[in-house]
C-alpha cells in the first residue's frame, strides 16, 4: 500500500511542484468550486497509479491542483463511493496519497438527507461527529504503524478550530451528526426512523470512510453536509438523485464560500 501511495505521489509531483496545504473532496453536484481554482493543473484520476475513476453521475474524475483563496490546494472533483463497487481501500486511497504528499488538512463536502426535523432542504451542516453504518471499515486488515495506530481514537475527529472557522465565515450553518450508509438505495421510512433515533441529524452515502482514514493518518478534518432533501421517517417523501443534484447545485456557491473562507483562515 505504501509503495502504491508513493507511486501516486510521484505521478502527481511530476505534474505539479505545488505543495498543497489542504485537500478538498467535493460531493455530488458540488464540483463548481474546482472551477474556481487558479493556475490549475488538472490531473485525470486515470493518470494516477492506484487511483480509481469515479463513475457516479454528477462526479467528474480529476484532481485539480492550484490556488484557492490564495492557498495551495488539491481538489478532488468527483469522489469515489462505496456504492459504485469500489473496495474501501480504493475509496480512501486518495486520502493516503494526500497525507503522503504532506497535506495536513482534509475538507470534505457531501449531499445528505436531513433527519433532524428542524432542518430544511438547502441547509448546510457542519459535521460534528459521525456514525459509521457502512458494512466495512477501511482500516480492516493488517495495520501499517507507519501510517497510523491500529486502534485510532475517534474523539475530536472533526477538528474544533476548523468547525469554528466555518461558523465564523457563515453564521447560519447548522451542526450535527452524520450517519454514513452504503447506499445506493435511499433509506426506507423505517430505516430513517431508526437512524434518527440513533442520534443522527443527516444521512448520506460517503465521507465516513475518508474521515476514518484521514483520522488514522492524523489529519485535521472539516466536513460539511449539504442537506439536499428532508429524510423524515414519519413524513416520508420521494427523493431522486436529480432532486439531490438540483439542490446541491443551488447551494454549491454558498458552500464554496464557506470552504474558501476557512482556507483563508488556515
Ligand atoms: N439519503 C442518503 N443519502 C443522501 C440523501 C438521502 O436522503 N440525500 C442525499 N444523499
Amino acid at each position: 500500500m505504501i509503495d502504491q501511495t508513493h507511486a501516486a505521489v510521484d505521478a502527481v509531483r511530476k505534474r505539479t511542484s505545488l505543495r498543497p496545504v489542504a485537500a478538498i473532496v467535493l460531493g455530488s453536484g458540488l464540483g463548481g468550486l474546482a472551477d474556481e481554482v487558479r493556475d490549475a493543473t488538472r490531473i485525470p484520476y486515470g493518470d494516477i497509479p492506484g487511483w480509481e475513476r469515479s463513475t457516479a453521475p454528477g462526479h467528474a474524475g480529476e484532481l485539480v491542483v492550484g490556488s484557492l483563496s490564495g492557498r495551495p490546494v488539491a481538489v478532488m472533483k468527483g469522489r469515489l463511493h462505496y456504492y459504485e463497487g469500489y473496495a474501501m481501500k480504493a475509496v480512501t486511497f486518495p486520502i493516503r496519497v494526500f497525507r503522503a504528499w504532506g497535506i495536513d488538512v482534509t475538507i470534505l463536502t457531501n449531499a445528505a438527507g436531513g433527519l433532524n426535523p428542524a432542518f430544511k432542504a438547502g441547509d448546510l451542516m457542519v459535521i460534528s461527529d459521525h456514525i459509521n453504518f457502512f458494512p466495512e471499515n477501511p482500516l480492516r486488515g493488517s495495520n501499517d504503524d507507519a501510517l497510523g495506530p491500529r486502534f485510532p481514537d475517534m474523539v475530536g475527529t472533526y477538528t474544533q478550530e476548523l468547525r469554528e472557522a466555518a461558523h465564523a465565515v457563515d453564521a447560519d450553518l447548522r451542526e450535527g451528526v452524520y450517519v454514513g450508509v452504503a447506499g445506493p438505495n435511499f433509506e426506507t421510512p423505517a430505516e430513517l426512523r431508526m437512524l434518527r433515533s440513533w442520534g443522527a441529524d443527516a444521512v448520506g452515502m460517503s465521507t465516513v470512510p475518508e474521515v476514518i482514514v484521514a483520522r488514522h493518518a492524523g489529519m485535521r478534518i472539516l466536513a460539511i453536509a449539504t442537506i439536499t432533501d428532508m429524510a423524515l421517517g414519519d413524513r416520508p417523501e420521494h427523493v431522486t438523485h436529480e432532486d439531490v443534484l438540483a439542490v446541491a447545485n443551488r447551494v454549491g456557491r454558498r458552500l464554496g464560500g464557506v470552504v474558501k473562507g476557512v482556507l483563508s483562515r488556515l
